[in-house]
C-alpha cells in the first residue's frame, strides 16, 4: 500500500455567483456554482476533474488560486487551512502551486518573448536569481517542455499553438511546484499535439513528484493521464474514485452518459500511451 500523504484538500466548498437581474427592478440571482464539492490530492497524485460545459470546473480551479471566495468549506495545503487573506502564505502557496489555462495565446503576453515569459516567472517566484544561474534554469525550463534553447527569443506570434502551451507550461513549471492545476489545457490544440502535451504533464508528474489537478470535459485524455477521477455535475461532484472504478463500473447515470460521448478507443492517445510508457522507462533508467 503506498503511504503517501495528502497535499491539498478541498472539502466541502461551496461557491455562489450573484447574477444581476434581467431588467431594471428584476431581483439579483444567485447561482450556486459548488455545493459542498470535496476533493484530494496526495502527494504525486493525478486527479482528474469531468464534467460537461458550466459544471463548475473552472470555478474549483479558480477557488483553489484565491480568485474566487467560496461561501463555505475549506482548502488545506498538506492538512493546513489556507488563509487567502494572508499575503505572506499566499506568496508561499503560489511557489508550490501553479496553474495553466486553456488559451496558449492569450495566457501569453505578445510583446514577451518565451525566454522572458520564464524568466519573469522566476524572478516573482523564486525571488532574484543571478542573472546567469537565471539564464540556465530558463534554458533547462524550456528543454523540459521539449523546447530548444532558441525558442527562448521567440514571442507568442512566431509560435504554434502547442508550442506556446509548452511555454506557458515552462512558466508555471520553472520554480518546481508540488502542484500543477490543468485547466483545459489541450482543449484548444490538435489531436495529436494534445497527445505530446499529455505526455509531457505525465512526464513531468513523475519526473519530479509533481501533482496534477487536471481539468477536462475530455474523458480520453484523463483516462491516459490520471490515476483518480472526480464528475462534477451542476457543482456537486456525483462520483469519485479510482481510474479504472470511473471509466470500469461507473455507478452514475451522467457519468455514462459523459463516457458515451467518448470515441473510445482513442488511438492517437493509445499510442502516446505506448510512447509514454517507453520514455518514463527511459527516464527512470
Ligand atoms: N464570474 C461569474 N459570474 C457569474 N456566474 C459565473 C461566473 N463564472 C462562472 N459562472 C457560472 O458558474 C457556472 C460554472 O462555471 P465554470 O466556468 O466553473 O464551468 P466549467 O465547468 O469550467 O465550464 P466550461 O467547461 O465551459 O469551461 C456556470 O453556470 C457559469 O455560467
Ligand atoms: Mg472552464
Amino acid at each position: 500500500m503506498s503511504t503517501t500523504s495528502t497535499l491539498l484538500q478541498v472539502e466541502r466548498v461551496s461557491v455562489r455567483y450573484t447574477l444581476r437581474g434581467a431588467g431594471l427592478l428584476a431581483p439579483a440571482r444567485a447561482l450556486e456554482a459548488l455545493s459542498d464539492v470535496s476533493i484530494a490530492i496526495p502527494e504525486g497524485g493525478r486527479l482528474g476533474v469531468v464534467g460537461e460545459s458550466g459544471s463548475g470546473k473552472s470555478t474549483l480551479a479558480r477557488v483553489l488560486l484565491g480568485l474566487v471566495r467560496a461561501q463555505a468549506g475549506r482548502v488545506a495545503w498538506e492538512g493546513r487551512t489556507v488563509d487567502y487573506d494572508d499575503a505572506t502564505a499566499m506568496r508561499s502557496l503560489r511557489r508550490e502551486l501553479q496553474v495553466v489555462f486553456q488559451d496558449p495565446f492569450g495566457s501569453l503576453d505578445p510583446r514577451m518573448t518565451a525566454g522572458q515569459v520564464v524568466g519573469e516567472a522566476l524572478q516573482a517566484l523564486a525571488g532574484p536569481v543571478a542573472t546567469v544561474a537565471a539564464q540556465d534554469r530558463i534554458r533547462a525550463a524550456l528543454s523540459e517542455v521539449g523546447l530548444a534553447p532558441a525558442f527562448a527569443n521567440r514571442y507568442p506570434h512566431e509560435m504554434s499553438g502547442g508550442q506556446c502551451q509548452r511555454v506557458a507550461i515552462a512558466r508555471a513549471i520553472v520554480a518546481r511546484p508540488r502542484l500543477l492545476v490543468c485547466d483545459e489545457v489541450v482543449s484548444a490544440l490538435d489531436v495529436s499535439v494534445q497527445a505530446q502535451i499529455v505526455n509531457l504533464l505525465h512526464e513531468l508528474s513523475e519526473r519530479y513528484q509533481m501533482s496534477l489537478l487536471f481539468i477536462s470535459h475530455n474523458l480520453a485524455v484523463v483516462r491516459h493521464l490520471c490515476d483518480d477521477v472526480a464528475v462534477l455535475c451542476q457543482g456537486r461532484v456525483v462520483e469519485q474514485g479510482s481510474r479504472d472504478a470511473i471509466f470500469g463500473d461507473p455507478q452514475v447515470q451522467y457519468t455514462r452518459e459523459l463516457l458515451a460521448a467518448v470515441p473510445e478507443p482513442d488511438p492517437t492517445l493509445q499510442r502516446a500511451r505506448i510512447a509514454l510508457a517507453v520514455n518514463v522507462s527511459r527516464v527512470k533508467r
